[in-house]
């Protein structure tokens, strides 16, 4: 009888620290499980909108922030958990030693972005967008800038909530080896853990964030990480026309979700022969929903095996050339995945071209509505 009663403590202890996941549900699970659906807001990631010669440190403009105070009450509003803040801190440092922040201006609009959107009961992603300008000032992402640069920020937002705010450490790591991406996040990840030793961490891997890449990393020696990656298939879709996805992008238009054999997606010339034509040969294939699932699971899996949670931290279709019912379906496909395999996310974007708006308006489309809701039913 009293062996009995000791199991049943015993056994009731276990559940309490395990959880029902098999595995002790630390503050990255925890917190993990509170992101649920979330929302990108771009803005103070559009560097290219700055002066070169300034190294865009005059890229986002104080008087034009304000109006961005509204959206995050409406990403709020519209059922949103999270938003994720692509803040290109690296335009408001210095280029050289002792990297000094130089445009306090800039600085208060990113405090002020992450005050608001907590005010709105948001968790908070704050994110290292393009701290390299991808490459057009060849100081920027040298590495010891880089962690120079987390310092400053981690010295500057640690005292927010870490229940509620989370450090993204560097979106879409590219043109860096594995191995010298993965050099550069555990420098980054030791001195960020000096200034702020309880907040979590979200760490993505190279080749921008890419499943696969995840799936084939290791996890970090730290265990209060969340692990991030972006799901942009199939990228014939979700990227048609997009100039800045590379030239044999820019030409696809009015593309079906899934593939239609009525729709047959035209190979233009500006693709012939490259990347682009080789995806368009599959893209059968890869707008498959089960396709699709499986590669979200693998993902899944990844965390399952690793004992860690993740984090889907983009994903999303470019509006300019693709039809709202065709988007509707790629959203819902993701969607319906992600509520099935109990993944967070964050989709690309609140009020860019990757918008969920009926057009012309900042009201989310009734169909786009539906596919978001499509997580809930499991
Ligand atoms: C980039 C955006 C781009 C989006 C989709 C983001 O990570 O920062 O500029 O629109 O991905 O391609």
């Amino acid at each position: 009888m009293r062996f009995d009663l000791f199991r049943v403590v015993v056994l009731s202890m276990m559940c309490f620290v395990f959880g029902t996941s098999g595995f002790a549900q630390g503050d990255a699970e925890r917190r993990a499980a509170k992101l649920g659906l979330g929302m990108n807001l771009s803005y103070l990631d559009n560097f290219w909108k700055g002066t070169k010669e300034k190294h865009f440190s005059d890229f986002a403009k104080p008087e034009e922030a304000a109006k961005r105070q509204k959206m995050l009450a409406d990403i709020a509003k519209a059922g949103f958990k999270t938003v994720r803040i692509p803040i290109c801190f690296s335009a408001w440092m210095e280029l050289k030693r002792p990297y000094e922040w130089d445009n306090p201006d800039a600085l208060k609009m990113a405090d002020s972005f992450i005050k608001w959107a907590l005010d709105d009961g948001l968790n908070v992603v704050i994110d290292l967008h393009h701290p390299e300008f991808d490459r057009s000032v060849p100081e920027a992402d040298n590495p010891e800038r880089i962690v120079n640069l987390w310092v400053r920020i981690a010295e500057r937002y640690k005292n927010t909530d870490p229940e509620r705010v989370f450090f993204e450490l560097r979106n879409e790591p590219h043109n860096i080896t594995a191995e010298a991406w993965r050099w550069q996040a555990e420098q980054i990840i030791k001195n960020v853990r000096e200034i702020a030793p309880k907040h979590t961490l979200i760490v993505g891997f190279h080749e921008w964030n890419g499943r696969k890449e995840m799936i084939e990393s290791k996890p970090f020696d730290d265990p209060n990480i969340i692990y991030t990656f972006h799901y942009y298939a199939p990228f014939v879709f979700t990227h048609q026309g997009a100039g800045w996805a590379g030239d044999s992008m820019k030409d696809l238009r009015d593309i079906a979700f899934p593939y239609s054999a009525d729709r047959k997606i035209k190979v233009p010339q500006s693709a012939k022969g490259t990347w682009t034509e080789n995806q368009i040969n599959d893209y059968k294939r890869d707008s498959d929903p089960k396709y699709m699932y499986a590669e979200l699971k693998a993902a899944k899996d990844w965390s399952l095996k690793n004992k860690v949670p993740i984090f889907l931290g983009e994903f999303g279709s470019f509006s300019q050339y693709a039809s709202m019912e065709d988007r509707c379906r790629h959203a819902d496909t993701v969607y319906s995945a992600l509520g099935k395999l109990d993944i967070p996310s964050a989709w690309w974007e609140w009020d860019g071209g990757f918008n969920m708006f009926d057009k012309g308006t900042d009201q989310i489309s009734p169909c786009m509505r539906k596919a978001i809701d499509s997580y809930f039913a499991k």
